[in-house]
């Protein structure tokens, strides 16, 4: 079997997580915008990129009217504006948002190979950097994951969940990417295929979050879970996973042994 060479990563201050899936409306871009919120509550500076290029939406989520996105990354990626121009603002000073564009005309001109570029100069001025990307086995997915410390896996407990999530922690695992963990969104849906331990046994990643089914997740003034209803469910499961990542807190006593194994293995409090 052919070794594979461990891919190199600059040195950089940022920790990047690429928030994945494989499938399709999972909750990738709900889950990234509210762990982005939290971190950013926490203090820490946090940029939210959307590295969903085709089929961006994270910026419409926060409720940032598309007229004001002048520069996108669409723009940086075509090479025509400087990566601190597609810098927004929302929420809370500590977090900067980089949006993709709209329009088909910035999706065909921008060179998806400098994405990586992009990631690593936005990483040497922050402390986390969420980077939604999009469904697929794409090279959007794979050029985040390659400049990213780790994968976050959102996942439905269905079958094509299970089966698209494999891939993309396997695309993650031969760039030589932590696998922080799986967020189980939706657990409580009718007639779930998988219960939270088939699903660590079916990864051998832990379930570090799990997120019920919440009709308000998206509301008419856009204001994420995190903030609008912060002693919800949802709110406490994403804190859960800033704080892991943010080094605050360690792996509670009912953590499965797949979870308390590969906390031990990966240790947060060294992020
Ligand atoms: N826990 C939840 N409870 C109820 N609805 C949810 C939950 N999480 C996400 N949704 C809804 O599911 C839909 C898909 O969510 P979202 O856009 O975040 O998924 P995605 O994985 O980013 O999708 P895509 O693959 O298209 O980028 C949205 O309408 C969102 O509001
Ligand atoms: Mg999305």
């Amino acid at each position: 079997m052919p070794v594979k060479a461990p891919v190199e990563k600059a040195a950089k201050r940022a920790v990047v997580i690429a928030v994945g899936a494989g499938k399709g409306g999972t909750g990738k871009t709900t889950f990234s915008i509210n762990l982005g919120v939290a971190l950013a509550e926490m203090g820490r500076r946090t940029i939210l990129m959307d590295a969903d290029a085709s089929m961006s939406n994270l910026s419409t989520y926060m409720g940032i009217e598309p007229h004001t996105l002048k520069t996108t990354l669409h723009e940086v990626l075509a090479g025509e504006a400087e990566p601190d121009k597609a810098v927004y603002k929302a929420f809370n000073d500590n977090l900067r948002v980089v949006p993709s564009g709209l329009s088909i005309e910035g999706f065909l001109k921008m060179d998806r190979s400098l994405l990586k570029d992009v990631i690593e100069y936005f990483s040497r001025d922050a402390d986390f950097i969420v980077i939604d990307t999009p469904a697929g086995y794409n090279k959007e997915l794979a050029l985040s994951l390659a400049a990213s410390d780790h994968l976050i896996l959102v996942l439905n407990p269905d079958e094509g969940s299970m089966t698209d999530g494999l891939k993309v922690q396997e695309m993650a695992r031969i760039l030589d990417v932590n696998i922080l963990g799986i967020v189980l969104n939706r657990y409580d849906m009718k007639n779930p295929f998988f219960s939270r331990s088939q699903v660590e046994a079916h990864f051998g990643s832990p379930v570090i979050a799990m997120l019920p089914e919440e009709p308000g997740v998206r509301r008419k003034d856009k204001v994420p879970s995190v903030l609008a209803a912060p002693s919800s469910r949802m709110a406490a499961e994403v804190y859960h996973v800033a704080e892991l990542l943010a080094g605050q807190k360690a792996p509670s006593e009912s953590t499965s042994f797949v979870s308390r194994l590969m906390l031990a293995l990966f240790n947060t409090a060294a992020i």
